[in-house]
């Protein structure tokens, strides 16, 4: 190896030294710009959603990518309780119908899962033993006094 092959054998290995750093700190800031702790938090006025109005109502809606693409289910349990699940099964990610009436299970249309409408816990598990987790939940939070419903996704 000749000096100038030394010199530029050692400005690559240099160059990928440098390049491996300054790319990962780009593709932190790319994750940060996409998704705001903002966009996090998802705000709806009841006055625009009517199946929500009454205790035992609930929608089933897309927002945008959040939630990975997947709806969000929300249920209205009380005047002041809201529980809010993400409707993607967790056997193989299907997504989960609605409750065809107050209090009856969220079903998996696609192996038969069931889950509990008043928290999302695992009813009817349809794995021979792999358990299968609750559908993922979110925090709520509504205030009563101008009817905006908060939802924390994580
Ligand atoms: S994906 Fe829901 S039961 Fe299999």
């Amino acid at each position: 190896m000749d000096r100038r092959d030394f010199l530029n054998k050692g400005l690559v290995f240099a160059g990928v030294g440098l390049a491996i750093p300054i790319l990962s700190l780009l593709s932190s800031c790319e994750r940060t710009e996409t998704m705001p702790v903002g966009d996090k938090l998802i705000e709806l006025n009841l006055k625009d959603f009517p199946e929500l109005l009454k205790v035992g109502g609930a929608l089933k809606k897309n927002f945008d990518n959040l939630n990975s693409g997947y709806p969000i289910i929300i249920i209205r349990k009380s005047e002041s309780e809201f529980l809010a699940l993400s409707s993607r099964c967790t056997h193989q990610g299907c997504i989960v119908n609605l409750p065809v009436k107050p209090n009856e299970t969220l079903d998996c249309p696609c192996h038969g899962s069931k889950f509990s409408s008043s928290d999302g816990s695992v009813i009817e598990d349809p794995t021979d033993g792999e358990k299968i987790l609750p559908l993922q939940r979110f925090d709520t939070n509504f205030d009563s006094s101008n009817g905006i419903l908060k939802i924390m996704l994580k």
